[in-house]
């Protein structure tokens, strides 16, 4: 019985963590659709993300979280189909601080 319920526990320890490295590739592929492919862009009016400070990145997201910065709504530049355009408040307001600063390390990383 004990080794059932040790079992069934360490189940649910694992299983968040695959779920989640899942999610955070989707997300990812999101923002590469306008940042570019490894966060480097090739579009005069979209930053690149790669090798910016993973901090830079989070506060930035906050701005726009906080519309203390101008979000400007654009198409997405890559992938396979055209998606409605959006803007980074947009994008961070769906975020939550986990997944910015997640998002912040890979593209700092990059
Ligand atoms: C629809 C296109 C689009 C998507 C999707 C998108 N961005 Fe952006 N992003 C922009 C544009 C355009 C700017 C430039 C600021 C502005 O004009 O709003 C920007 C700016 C930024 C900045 C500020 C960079 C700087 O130089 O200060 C950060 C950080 C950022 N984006 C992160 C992300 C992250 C992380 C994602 C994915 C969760 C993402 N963006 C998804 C279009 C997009």
């Amino acid at each position: 019985m004990k080794m059932l319920i040790f079992s069934v526990m360490g189940l649910f320890l694992l299983l968040p963590t695959p779920a989640r490295a899942q999610q955070v590739q989707v997300q990812i592929k999101e923002c590469e659709a306008c940042h570019g492919p490894g966060g480097v862009s090739s579009d005069d009016d979209i930053p690149s993300l790669a090798g910016m400070d993973a901090g830079g990145i989070v506060s930035a997201m906050e701005e726009f979280h906080y519309y203390e910065r101008h979000c400007t709504t654009t198409t997405y530049r890559h992938g396979d189909r055209p998606k409605t355009p959006l803007n980074m408040c947009n994008v961070a307001n769906t975020l939550s601080d986990r997944e910015r600063r997640e998002l912040a390390e890979y593209f700092a990383a990059q």
